[in-house]
């Protein structure tokens, strides 16, 4: 599908001048991983993703319309002139360190909803999990502030179908961070053109289109924080790592096999099959920054002492529980809802230590963003 398909169409019969919308976006946790990156802004290959529930970015995009902007022709993506005027809070604090980020988002956006420049826009946020705690708030963040937007485009066009509207709200998140596609529909969403995924595109993200095995209804998602400082590697740079790596054809080959193999596990329930793929990715992630160059090592001694004993405990129990990692050193443990009991006492009795300050985050599957 052709990005300029999603260019807003004016409908002069309707007039917005001020007024605010407010939206839920969730975070995501990947389990085949997006790593590698075109212009603009899309997926070398496609990616899968558990949508959370408890990790989350609230905004309040407020808007009043300024009759004395001019629009501003935005040409292509990269406009060197701002979209719209903000202001951007966290937590009803003023944060002018975050406007080069959000102002370079609304740019990039400009031309597919080129209405924004003639408003002057405060932005209201917080995340549900705490700013130092190494979670990226990125894909929720992005995802929200974008849900905001399309309900401006709604309110001007609001013919727009809730498929459309969805479709959209997906493509801009992704224009703001290629994770933050995944951020918005559904259990399980992928994002990357895929051809075992009905709908699939690299420009927006959609909703696992098969029915999901109910081994995987409600899956727990234990982070744990084993290191809450900022990240080491920025996505931008660990993306573009991936530029002439000598292995980066093979993985990205092996990311379309594995989601090939994930969409059969998903359906068929494979639990042991889910905890090979989704542990295998997660290495490999870590092994593409092993072996780029410049090369990174973002696992901590901590991080290597949980998946020694998730390992342990696994082969002790039976237990279906595994790891997952982002480009980090957090742990995410993954595990059916059945084992919820067993598995939050091993967690509690051996990981939490690992931790830093002992902290650590329960979360499990959601259904998506929700307008508030
Ligand atoms: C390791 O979406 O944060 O979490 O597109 O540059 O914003 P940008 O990158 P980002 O990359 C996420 C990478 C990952 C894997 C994943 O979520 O699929």
């Amino acid at each position: 599908m052709n990005e300029n398909e999603f260019i807003y169409k004016k409908d002069n019969s309707t007039v917005l001048e001020d007024g605010s919308f407010a939206w839920r976006a969730p975070s995501n946790i990947a389990l085949v991983k997006y790593w590698g990156k075109r212009e603009v802004q899309l997926p070398e290959n496609p990616s899968i993703s558990f949508t959370l529930s408890n990790c989350f970015t609230e905004t309040t995009l407020e808007f009043k319309k300024n009759n004395s902007l001019k629009v501003v022709d935005f040409g292509e993506y990269e406009s060197t002139s701002r979209a719209a005027s903000f202001r951007i809070y966290l937590d009803g604090k003023e944060k002018p360190e975050f406007s080069d980020k959000i102002g370079s988002f609304l740019t990039r956006i400009g031309k597919l909803v080129p209405f924004i420049s003639d408003y002057d826009f405060v932005i209201k946020t917080h995340n549900s999990f705490p700013h130092s705690s190494g979670i990226a708030s990125s894909a929720s963040g992005m995802a929200a502030l974008s849900l905001c937007i399309m309900s401006m485009e709604k309110a001007l066009n609001p013919s727009m179908s809730e498929a459309q509207f969805y479709q959209k709200a997906s493509l801009l998140a992704r224009l703001g961070s290629g994770s933050a596609a995944r951020s918005i529909k559904g259990e399980l969403v992928v994002w990357g053109q895929h051809s075992s995924i009905q709908g699939s595109s690299d420009q927006f993200g959609v909703a696992f289109p098969h029915e999901m095995h109910e081994n995987f209804k409600n899956y727990q998602d234990t982070i744990l924080l084993v290191d809450k400082g900022e990240k080491v590697v920025s996505s931008t740079v660990g993306h573009n790592l991936m530029h002439g790596h000598p292995f980066a054809q093979q993985r990205f080959a092996q990311a379309n096999e594995n989601l090939s193999k994930l969409s059969e596990i998903l359906q068929n329930g494979d639990l042991e099959a889910f905890v090979n793929l989704v542990e295998s990715e997660a290495l490999t992630l870590h092994a593409m920054m092993m072996t780029s160059n410049p090369y990174f090592i973002l696992m901590k001694p901590n991080t290597l002492q949980i998946i020694d004993k998730i390992w342990k405990f696994r082969t002790e129990t039976g237990s279906n529980v595994c790891f997952t990692l982002d480009a980090g050193a957090n742990v995410h443990v993954l595990f059916p809802e059945k084992e919820k009991v067993r598995v939050n006492d091993f967690i509690a009795r051996e990981l939490v230590d690992f931790c830093q300050k002992n902290e650590y985050i329960s979360d499990s599957v959601g259904s998506g963003a929700k307008q508030m």
